[in-house]
């Protein structure tokens, strides 16, 4: 069975995933470079954590939301969704401390961004499984809902 009724959300983790991924390799090349960057280069490392914020703000919130009031209700295993929830939970407190330090100090901001960068890729693995799975046992009628869902969550943010 085909994943189709999950394309928005799949399209989304690759877009998460692509940009994490450039945003990881960039922090490497930085880190290398960590005292003279990190002490003269504060504009640089806002940079990066403004990246990151963005992609947050336009896309991962709404996909927070989608996966958790259209996909999740159809999941079998209730107690991964639990884990995955919380991993949300987590990863939304860490966005919340990342702003903060932004302005105060943004070389701290820049462990919180890898902290967060280590668990979404965790996370999105996890989700990849768990929609495979699912697309073997849901039935048609389920996956028309799903995908009605999710289609209505992101109308409803492209109105507001
Ligand atoms: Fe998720
Ligand atoms: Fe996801």
């Amino acid at each position: 069975m085909s994943r189709k009724f999950l394309k928005e959300v799949l399209k989304s983790h690759d877009r998460i995933f692509s940009v994490i991924q450039g945003l990881e390799a960039d922090l490497l090349t930085m880190l290398r470079d960590v005292s003279e960057i990190y002490n003269k280069e504060m504009s640089v490392i806002r940079h990066h954590l403004d990246i990151f914020l963005r992609i947050y703000e336009e896309e991962l919130s709404l996909h927070f939301k989608s996966e958790e009031e259209a996909i999740f209700p159809y999941a079998k295993d209730q107690n991964l969704v639990g884990d995955l929830i919380k991993e949300h939970i987590v990863i939304s407190d860490k966005i919340r401390e990342l702003k903060k330090k932004r302005e105060a100090d943004p070389r701290e901001a820049i462990d919180i961004l890898k902290n967060i960068i280590d668990i979404l890729k965790q996370h999105i693995l996890k989700e990849n499984t768990l929609y495979n799975e699912m697309s073997e046992y849901l039935t048609i009628k389920e996956m028309n809902e799903i995908r009605d869902r999710i289609k209505k969550i992101y109308s409803e943010d492209d109105a507001s």
